[in-house]
């Protein structure tokens, strides 16, 4: 209920502009958001990268309505990967196709995505689309296969959802095109016939897509938090002889930390992805929603550390 709650308030933009400014929900949002500029980014992903920890930057912003701001958006993007470079930092991007256009038009989507995956190429990066609600997915697939896949083939991969009833079959193709693949459960809701109402279903297909993607993808991003599925990957990697080199496990900035240094510490492959911009509210959203207890969490640190300062005894360690 309280889950619905979230994602629901997540689409109301007008709840947006009355919190983009309010000190509290800034508080909450960088626990999970590095910052509104590429400057804050950066600081965040060296951070990472002194940790042995790469990085999949997120420029907040979905579902642009005109072409001047997709292509806004774009120029970002372009600007990102500069930055990348200009900073020799360990990381990669990660596009949301609303963002450039979708919604407008492919031919557009497709303009931008090139003007990206261009500078990516020339830099030696890689850009990967995230996935978005079901309403996205055939779209989303057809159009990464069709229009940009065959024309990038290492330079632009593509984000599964285990929750979707879809999903295998979605990364039997996936292999057949030899593309990477980011594996996650999915974060939108969704209705009954296009995805598993039950969380122990969305597992058991996250460790079916996964197994197959490890055994027989390429270079497969294991995008979960989960310690269970975490566990099964490491033994089955152990068990099938499939080096450390041959995935990454890829989590989000501010989740489970202890667990991230964990496996870096470790020796796997470990990707942070990384979310910034001023577009980060329904972002925020969506990552309490995961989790509403974070809700209460986040609160009891905000208000100690508030207090805190206000007795001059606020020191942070971190
Ligand atoms: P699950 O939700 O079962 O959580 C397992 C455990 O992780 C929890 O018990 C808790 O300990 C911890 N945890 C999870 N979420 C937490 C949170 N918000 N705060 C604190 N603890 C938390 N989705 C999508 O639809 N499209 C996409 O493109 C992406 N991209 C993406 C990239 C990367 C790198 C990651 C890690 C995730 C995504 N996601 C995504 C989000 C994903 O679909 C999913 O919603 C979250 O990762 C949470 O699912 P878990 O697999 O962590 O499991």
């Amino acid at each position: 209920m309280l889950r619905s709650t979230l994602l629901f308030l997540s689409r109301q933009p007008r709840l947006f502009r009355f919190v983009r400014h309010n000190g509290f929900a800034k508080a909450m949002a960088s626990r999970f958001v590095a910052g509104e500029t590429i400057d804050s980014a950066v600081v965040a992903v060296q951070r990472l990268n002194d940790q042995g920890i790469s990085a999949s930057l997120d420029l907040l912003g979905e579902s642009v309505t005109n072409e001047a701001e997709a292509r806004a958006a774009g120029v970002e993007y372009v600007r990102l990967l500069d930055a990348i470079a200009q900073n020799t930092l360990d990381a990669n991007v990660s596009v949301k196709l609303t963002a450039m256009g979708q919604d407008i038009g492919d031919d557009l989507c497709e303009s931008i995505m090139r003007t990206i995956l261009d500078r990516a190429q020339e830099r030696g990066g890689f850009v990967r689309l995230d996935m978005e609600g079901s309403a996205y997915t055939t779209r989303t697939f057809d159009f990464f296969e069709k229009r940009l896949h065959p024309r990038y083939p290492d330079t632009v991969g593509i984000v599964l959802q285990s929750a979707l009833r879809r999903t295998l079959a979605d990364v039997e193709r996936a292999i057949a095109l030899n593309c990477r693949v980011r594996l996650c459960k999915g974060a939108y809701l969704e209705p009954a016939d296009v995805a598993f109402p039950s969380k122990a279903d969305v597992n058991r297909n996250y460790v079916a897509c996964m197994k197959a993607l490890m055994e027989r993808g390429r270079y497969p991003g294991i995008a979960t938090h989960d310690p269970a599925i975490i566990s099964v990957a490491t033994a089955f990697a152990a068990e099938k002889g499939i080096e450390r080199s041959r995935f990454e496990f890829q989590m989000l900035y501010g989740v489970r930390r202890d667990l991230q240094e964990q496996l870096a510490r470790d020796g796997y492959r470990l990707r942070v992805y990384v979310p910034f911009g001023t577009q980060w509210y329904p972002y925020l959203m969506r990552r309490l929603a995961e989790r509403p207890a974070n809700l209460v969490f986040m609160t009891g640190n905000i208000l100690r550390e508030f207090t805190g300062r206000r007795k001059g005894k606020g020191r942070r360690t971190a």
